[in-house]
């Protein structure tokens, strides 16, 4: 995929009405999915994959060119060690078994999150499914692992630190730029929509930056019951959303009618 400059989502309003460009999920409520069907948590998980098919497939039929999804939060090492071991076993299979298919469907699969605390063999795996569809154009699928909203901040200003010491950068001249410039998204738009799985309202150290005019959407479906249907109706409430950015909605409305004039 070819690094592309969007404008920040705050600063362009994009028309009421239409598909959102980037969705960004929360792939929650595998665990009680299984345990609902007296099932062991992993198994919750592996159905979970067939979600993330389901919404891929989507996508790339709908044209929706981003598509990013939450798989592991920093915080979730917290976990009882063998359901992260089974996680860890789980995401190296699927990089693995998927990445061809993947690149059959002209998908580019990125990987986000601080990938140095996972093991080299899923490190490789990363590397190898990331290289084999860089080029790909129909889909960005870009997968949150050991991803937390607050690391990608905090690395971002690390990098800015470290140009300061080299002076690269005036520190009087930071701007909202610089930081964006280096979060670990920074190939990707701003979120249009936000999707949770499994009924939590709450964005659990998501894409704290990215997701500060997204347009939220949460539902009780659990992530491995989230189907087609599931999903169209996610879309069909974001497009029925008149987003403002600050404006008043008249303004919102007269800006669109001179641009379809
Ligand atoms: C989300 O499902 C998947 C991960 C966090 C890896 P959960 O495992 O959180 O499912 P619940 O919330 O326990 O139902
Ligand atoms: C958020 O789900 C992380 C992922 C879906 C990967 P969690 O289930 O871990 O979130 P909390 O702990 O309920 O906030
Ligand atoms: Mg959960």
């Amino acid at each position: 995929m070819k690094n592309e400059s969007h404008c920040s989502s705050t600063q362009v309003i994009p028309e009421t009405g239409i598909l959102p460009v980037h969705v960004a999920i929360i792939m929650d409520g595998n665990g009680r999915w299984a345990k609902k069907n007296g099932l062991p948590r992993i198994a919750g998980h592996k159905r979970g994959l067939e979600s993330v098919r389901t919404v891929v497939k989507a996508c790339v039929n709908k044209g929706i060119p981003y598509l990013t999804l939450f798989a592991f939060s920093s915080e979730n090492w917290r976990r009882p060690p063998t359901e992260v071991h089974l996680l860890m076993e789980l995401f190296a299979n699927a990089l693995e078994s998927k990445a061809k298919k993947l690149n059959d469907n002209d998908v580019c699969l990125r990987v986000v999150g601080d990938t140095t605390r996972f093991s080299s063999k899923i490190r490789m795996l990363i590397n190898r499914a990331e290289n084999l569809t860089r080029d790909n154009e129909k889909l960005n699928l870009t997968v949150a692992a050991n991803y937390g909203g607050r690391w990608d901040i905090s690395q971002a200003c690390q990098k800015i630190c470290a140009e300061i010491r080299v002076g690269n950068i005036n520190p009087d001249e930071v701007v909202e730029q610089d930081i964006k410039a280096r979060l670990s998204t920074r190939f990707l738009p701003e979120p249009d929509l936000f999707i949770r799985t499994g009924g939590e309202k709450r964005i659990s150290n998501f894409l704290l930056w990215q997701l500060a005019y997204t347009e939220l959407y949460f539902t009780d479906t659990l992530w491995p019951e989230f189907d087609n249907e599931a999903f169209d109706r996610a879309l069909r409430s974001f497009t029925k959303r008149q987003r403002r950015f600050g404006q008043t909605g008249d303004q919102v409305i007269g800006a669109q009618q001179i641009k379809n004039a």
